[in-house]
């Protein structure tokens, strides 16, 4: 099959790495991409959120199979509009999408599937986020209710700050604290039939040690040594098949990737959000891992064929990525420095592009690249990881220096 992968983010990079590797597919096609996914893929420019613009290349390059990347095109409706052309398309409408749209939504799904989540009130009005916060007490949590590239949240003891955050994003939900790890469960489904892979743990902050903003993500393992036994059998039942229920019910059933992600709290797992596309970095690890040719799966998905689908096969080991962000990330990214030291397998290119007058490698995002390595066990897969990113040269970068370290040294406890 033809397939043409959308975005050009390091979780698109992971993505064609394997779409590649697929039997079944005779030619991938990336856009925008980037300049680690063209060793890969033939690149074409394309306005990734417009949808007509998406559909009319979809239908230029003949394509099989379209796997929207990133949240913005989902929303902005893209896979609609492909669909509308005949074209398969592993991804939500903009109506499901909304899962990831809108916090206030999601929230409302939740609460008619009697999902596990955190009490939360959605408003708008500075004298409703005060009566909230003092509802739930500190840690206070406040969520800007649109699309925030995972930068929308703010946790924090100082309630002036909370309300700070609140007026600068407008409608907000607040809402209680979950205290436990974070678990990043990614699910393929059609609509009906649901497969979870791999889960995954993500760090959020920009610090060491959990300090410091909230990112996208700074870096990733898969699997968890220390989740419960029967984690996956639970989150399915108690949350992915009542919420797709809750959306099929609704007329708006969501096929595509749910991502799941949770707090392991000490009544049980308890969803922190949905997102309606594979999560950046978790998926480098999770596919890295995956053994199941990608794009027969997703096509599954997209054609409502996936209760036919064989289960998945994983490798064994573990996987772990490092992200390596540029200077001033989160905040205010610095780009268009020079890259070295990116050519070697298992760097993954997230915010890159190609110096026309000489092809140098530059900086064009906040996270840049990403050591993505196997191995026998975490510790392995760690130093591999670790050993990818000290070869990569880029003035005043950050990375974390403890991705997977905690989990290796069983130091992470569920309540
Ligand atoms: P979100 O965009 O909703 O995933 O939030 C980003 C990050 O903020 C999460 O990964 C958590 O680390 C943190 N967070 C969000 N909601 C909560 C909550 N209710 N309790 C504790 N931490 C939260
Ligand atoms: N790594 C978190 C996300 O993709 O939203």
């Amino acid at each position: 099959m033809r397939v043409l992968l959308l975005g050009g983010g390091g979780r698109e990079h992971a993505l064609a790495l394997r779409l590649v590797e697929d039997p079944s597919v005779e030619q991938l096609i990336a856009a925008p991409g980037n300049p680690g996914i063209a060793a890969v893929a033939e690149l074409r420019a394309v306005e990734a959120a417009d949808p007509a613009a998406v559909a009319a290349l979809a239908v230029e390059e003949q394509a099989d199979l379209v796997v929207i990347g990133p949240e913005a095109p989902l929303v902005a409706g893209v896979a609609d509009a492909v669909r509308a052309k005949g074209i398969a398309v592993f991804g939500p409408s903009a109506e499901a999408a909304r899962l990831e749209g809108s916090k206030a939504f999601a929230k409302d799904v939740m609460t008619a599937a009697g999902v596990p989540t955190a009490r939360a009130h959605a408003c708008t009005e500075t004298e409703d986020v005060g009566l909230a916060l003092d509802e739930f007490g500190p840690p206070f949590v406040v969520k800007n209710d649109g699309l925030a590239a995972g930068k929308g949240v703010v946790v924090t003891d100082d309630r002036a700050a909370a309300l700070g955050h609140a007026r600068e994003c407008g409608r907000v939900v607040v809402e209680e604290y979950l205290a436990g790890p974070e678990v990043s469960l990614f699910v393929v489904t059609d609509g009906e039939a649901a497969v979870p892979l791999l889960p995954a743990q993500d760090f959020k902050r920009a610090g060491d040690g959990d300090t410091g903003p909230n990112t996208g993500g700074m870096g990733a393992y898969a699997p968890l040594p220390w989740a419960p036994p029967g984690l996956v059998d639970e989150v399915m039942r108690d949350v992915v098949h009542p919420t797709l229920a809750e959306m099929r019910r609704r007329g708006t059933p969501f096929a595509g990737l749910l991502y799941v992600g949770l707090a392991i709290t000490a009544a049980g797992p308890r969803v922190i959000e949905f997102n309606a596309r594979f999560g950046d970095p978790e998926t480098q690890v999770v596919l890295a891992l995956l053994e199941t040719p990608l794009a027969g799966l997703l096509h599954a998905a997209a054609t409502g064929t996936l209760a036919e689908h064989p289960p998945l096969r994983w490798r064994d080991g573990a996987a772990v990525t490092v992200v390596v962000a540029a200077e001033g990330y989160p905040a205010k990214p610095r780009t268009g420095d020079v890259i070295a030291g990116a050519e070697r397998p298992g760097v993954i290119h997230a915010g890159t592009t190609r110096r026309d007058a000489d092809g140098a490698l530059l900086s064009a995002g906040g996270r840049v690249l990403c050591g993505t390595a196997t191995g026998p066990d975490l510790a392995a897969a760690r130093d591999a990881a670790y050993d990818l990113v000290r070869g990569i040269e880029l003035a005043g970068s950050h990375h974390r220096s403890d991705i997977a370290a905690a989990a290796i040294d069983d130091r992470i406890a569920v309540p």
